[in-house]
C-alpha cells in the first residue's frame, strides 16, 4: 500500500505543479517500499538522493512562479521550503554517514509535511496563480 496516494485533495489546480507533486509522492511511496522491503543502504541511497534532487528542483519551480507572479506571500513560502530543505539535508548527511537511516517515523514526517505543505501552502499558491492569470 503506497504510503501517500494521489487524489482530489492533493490537488492545487496548477498543472506543472500538480504533475511535480504527483512524481514527488511517486519518490516518497519508493522510498517508503524500499524501506519495507528491507533494500540496501545502496538503493536506498539512490531513491533518496532522487528526492532530495527533486525536491530541490520543484521548490525552484514553484520559487520562479512565485517571483514571476509577485507573490505576495512569497517569503514565508520560501522558508518553509527552506525549513524542510534544511531538515531532509541534515538527515542526508546522518545517513551518509551511516548514523541514521531510513525509518518509519522519517517516512511519517516527509508524509505529513508534504500532505501539509501542499494542501495549505502550495495550493494558496496556486489559486493566487490562477486569479493573476485570469486577471
Ligand atoms: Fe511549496
Ligand atoms: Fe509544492
Amino acid at each position: 500500500m503506497p504510503l501517500i496516494t494521489w487524489g482530489p485533495a492533493l490537488q492545487v489546480g496548477h498543472k506543472d505543479i500538480d504533475e511535480q507533486h504527483q512524481k514527488l509522492i511517486d519518490l516518497v511511496n519508493r522510498l517508503n517500499d524500499a524501506m519495507r522491503a528491507g533494500h540496501s543502504k545502496e538503493i536506498l541511497n539512490d531513491v533518496l538522493t532522487q528526492l532530495v534532487n527533486y525536491t530541490v528542483y520543484h521548490f525552484n519551480t514553484e520559487e520562479r512562479l512565485m517571483a514571476q507572479y509577485h507573490y505576495t506571500a512569497s517569503a514565508t513560502h520560501k522558508t518553509e521550503h527552506q525549513k524542510f530543505i534544511d531538515d531532509v539535508s541534515r538527515f542526508k548527511k546522518n545517513f551518509d554517514l551511516g548514523q541514521s537511516t531510513v525509518s518509519t517515523e522519517i517516512m511519517n514526517f516527509l508524509r505529513d509535511w508534504l500532505a501539509r505543505h501542499i494542501m495549505q501552502t502550495d495550493k494558496k499558491l496556486a489559486m493566487e496563480l490562477k486569479k493573476t492569470a485570469t486577471g
